[in-house]
């Protein structure tokens, strides 16, 4: 009888629960143990966040949001932020411990969910002898190794729903709405849902803006007796020149900038250029947020049972990929080798800029 261990790290993501349904049920039947870390990695220092997961526990969660396991985006256990007595916080490499424990608890493998930050742990542990295999999960749908990540699917659903909505309202008020979503390198939530959304203007991190051509676009709509646009910018788009706004680097412990702000910028500055009334608002968490959509659910449950196949024939150091029209097996080193950014000659920019959407270039 084989002992797994299963975990989520990093920003969650709308099937979190589905893959946990679908590992916790194919190992199962494969008359395996499933144990839950709780808080990424928390299970293997504290046995009271380890919990022990069964076909009954994990029952009806496949559509639900986030996940039952908890998360973090500070909890890399090779500089995990530990207090000390003087109430400081310190930066602490626990990793020996979390290996030691995983041997100590007689796991056979561990099956890890998360994005970048996460597989690179995953990979590192691997490196250590940990038998680990990933499972690629972020809404900013950037890893490059798969076709698509769990979370993406639902988060643009979240976006193009919001921006259906604005419209009405700024139809009745002649207002330019600037909507921020989230896509820290990549434009792709900016780009799905800005295209299905009716956006007249897309900012995307891999296109620096300029914003000349961001205010001719809403004149041309006044012209053409449209006085209201709506415009999609990506947390991590910048203007030509710029640089990408952030809010500062958080709670301690976390990798990254807690990134915010353009979305206001922009807003302000066709105030500024062109005198339009303008409002801006942040989706953020929001399409984090809510039930995943049948296309993550299905996505997330085939690939926590592809992970329990890895497992079973021990291909350990990997990350399970979709790559249509199959799931396939890529080696975590090249998994978290590169991102996938939006190729500005794909059909979809291509598309959309056909169907006259301003990409905030000047072509
Ligand atoms: O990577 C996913 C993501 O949603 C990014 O798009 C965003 O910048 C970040 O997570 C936000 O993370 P947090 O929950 O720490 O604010």
């Amino acid at each position: 009888m084989r002992k797994i261990v299963i975990s989520t790290g990093g920003g969650d993501a709308p099937g979190l629960n589905a893959v946990i349904f679908a590992v916790v049920n194919s190992a199962s039947r494969l008359g395996w143990e499933v144990y839950g870390s709780r808080h990424g990695y928390k299970g293997f220092l504290d046995p009271d966040e380890l919990v022990r997961l069964t076909p009954d526990d994990v029952e009806g969660i496949t559509s639900t949001g986030g996940t039952i396991l908890g998360t973090t985006n500070k909890g890399n256990p090779f500089a995990m932020p530990v207090p000390n007595l003087a109430g400081e916080v310190q930066i602490v490499d626990v990793s020996e411990r979390v290996m030691a424990s995983f041997k100590r608890m007689g796991f056979y493998c561990h099956i890890a969910i998360g994005g970048d930050g996460s597989l690179e742990i995953a990979h590192r542990f691997a490196k250590m002898g940990m038998p680990v295999i990933g499972v690629p999960k972020t809404i900013d749908n950037d890893l490059e190794a798969t076709d698509r990540t769990f979370g993406f699917d639902t988060a643009v659903a979240t976006a193009t729903e919001a921006l259906d909505k604005l419209h009405s309202t700024a139809k009745s008020h002649d207002r330019v709405m600037v909507v921020e979503v989230m896509g820290r390198e990549s434009g792709w939530i900016a780009l799905y849902s800005g295209i299905s959304g009716g956006a007249d203007v897309i900012l995307l991190p891999e296109l620096p803006f300029n914003m000349e051509a961001v205010c001719r676009k809403i004149s041309e709509n006044e012209l053409h007796g449209k006085h209201y646009s709506i415009v999609v910018v990506a947390e991590g788009a910048k203007a030509e020149g710029g640089k990408v706004l952030d809010r500062g680097k958080g709670e301690a412990g976390r990798a990254e900038v807690v990134l915010g702000g353009i979305g206001e910028w922009v807003a302000e500055e066709i105030r500024q250029q062109i005198g339009k009334d303008t409002r801006s608002l942040v989706l953020g968490h929001l399409q984090r947020g809510g039930s995943p959509t049948t296309f993550d659910r299905l996505l997330a449950l085939r690939f926590g049972g592809a992970a329990v196949r890895m497992a079973e024939v021990g291909q350990f150091d990997h990350m399970v990929a979709w790559t249509p029209p199959t799931m396939s097996a890529v080696p975590l080193e090249a998994a978290i080798r590169c991102r996938k950014h939006v190729d500005l000659n794909s059909d979809k920019v291509l598309t959309a800029r056909s169907i006259g959407i301003c990409l905030g270039d000047k072509e």
